[in-house]
């Protein structure tokens, strides 16, 4: 299978602007620069790709809200917060090819009319910040981050900001704040980032494999991008293969391989046995079906959500409950505190949890649970707290024999 993102990444130096030019690089900016920005969103939009962070909206469409928006200056923002544990796939591509990042933000901030593009990243990426800062002045020595680039009437500039470690800063309106120096909690929406993001102006955000597919797209069209993969959801994913898996590791594959190919063909197998799997990290439900075709579409059928591609393998020896517990955790730490459902969900659904694990449960936690699963995705505010419950309510579904574990074995 020919890849996209990953195709040059075992080139010696290739975040060298040198070595990514004789692959071809910013060679798409060029030919983009001599196009008219609403045939660059038509091929976007033809090439059917939509967000790799998790809630797949079609990327050709926001831009075009973007660049029909009358207020200036509008904004590029590349969400490089990668939060979701399980999640490991952008680091690749910040650490091994920024240059392709920034070609992408270039043709991205061409199409949609911002100036500048900024790179919200995880603050605890050293290695990839650091390449990203070298990159930069490389492309600003080159004169493709300057004024009038390579003599269009186009003048733009990347800023990088670091986040402070908080795994809401990954939603978009939440990263907004914590770039306007506030805390990270999300906003209400509407209104969208793309009418009323960064400083109240128009604001686009795309994740960083989002991103990444863009100059492919332009250099090949969207008919040819459209034909990779699912028709459901074209292009290639790259798919984080950890847990109870022999070869852990980032997969870049077409969309549409089953589950179970994955995990035999490229994974090397489960450590152990398969029990299930969190196809879209821990903020997805589980699957046990292996036959399932992972593209957006087909695992939202199969009753859970791709997100951001973390596939986390869980073995038959590991206590469902005791996952379960753990994601949870997670959750209440990472509550950002703003709501109440999420605020005391997250933290009263642990410790039932915690109870059900050491065998001190009653059938009352168990029927919170459920009730907490159904209630939250309804009242919490923002995506972090919507989806917190999902593993667990899946959990109980398909093994409620280990949640059976209670003191008064009533259920
Ligand atoms: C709790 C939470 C965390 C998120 N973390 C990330 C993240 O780390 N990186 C990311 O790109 N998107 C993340 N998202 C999704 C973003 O809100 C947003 O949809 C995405 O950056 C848009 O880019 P895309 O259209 O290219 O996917 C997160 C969403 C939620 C609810
Ligand atoms: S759902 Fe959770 S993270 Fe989101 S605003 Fe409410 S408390 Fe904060």
């Amino acid at each position: 299978m020919e890849k996209i993102l990953l195709k040059d990444i075992d080139k010696v130096n290739l975040n060298n602007i040198n070595v990514y030019a004789e692959s071809g690089g910013y060679e798409t900016l060029k030919k983009v620069l001599n196009m008219n920005p609403e045939t660059i969103i038509e091929e976007i939009k033809k090439s059917k790709l939509v967000g790799r962070g998790g809630a797949a909206f079609p990327t050709g469409l926001k831009w075009e809200f973007v660049r029909k928006e009358k207020d200036a200056p509008k904004f590029l923002i590349c969400n490089a917060d990668e939060g979701e544990p399980g999640t490991f796939k952008d680091r690749i591509l910040l650490r091994n090819n920024p240059h392709l990042l920034l070609e992408a933000m270039l043709i991205a901030g061409y199409a949609i009319g911002a100036n500048k593009g900024i790179i919200y990243i995880r603050g605890e990426y050293f290695a990839e910040i650091e390449k990203l800062k070298r990159a930069i002045e490389e492309a600003k020595i080159k004169g493709y981050l300057a004024k009038d680039i390579l003599g269009a009437n186009f003048s733009y500039g990347i800023e990088i900001h670091c986040g402070a470690g908080a795994y809401v800063c990954g939603e978009e309106t939440s990263l907004l704040e914590s770039l306007e120096g506030a805390r990270g909690c999300s906003r209400e929406k509407p209104p969208f980032p793309t009418h009323s993001g960064f400083m109240g102006k128009p604001t686009l955000i795309n994740n960083v494999e989002t991103l990444c597919n863009v100059p492919a797209i332009l250099k090949n069209g969207g008919d040819w991008y459209s034909k990779i993969g699912s028709p459901n959801s074209p292009g290639t994913k790259l798919f984080c293969l950890c847990g109870h898996i022999n070869k852990p590791g980032v997969y870049e594959l077409p969309m549409g391989i089953t589950l179970g190919e994955l995990i035999e063909k490229y994974g090397g197998g489960v450590k152990g046995e398969f029990k299930a799997a969190l196809p879209g990290g821990v903020s997805s439900s589980l699957l046990t079906d292996l036959d399932v075709q992972l593209d957006y579409k087909n695992v939202t059928n199969a009753g859970s959500m791709l997100g951001s591609g973390s596939i986390i393998v869980i073995n038959k020896e590991t206590s469902v409950v005791s996952a379960m517990e753990n994601c949870l955790e997670f959750f209440t730490h990472e509550s950002c505190g703003l709501c109440v459902p999420c605020r005391e969900g997250t933290k009263r659904a642990k410790e039932m949890l915690t109870r059900i694990a050491s065998g001190k449960g009653q059938k009352k936690d168990l029927d919170a649970l459920l009730e907490l699963s159904e209630v939250m995705p309804d009242t919490a505010r923002c995506g972090l707290g919507q989806a917190a419950m999902n593993a667990a309510s899946s959990a109980i579904k398909l093994f409620k024999e280990e949640f059976q574990n209670l003191r008064n074995n009533s259920v």
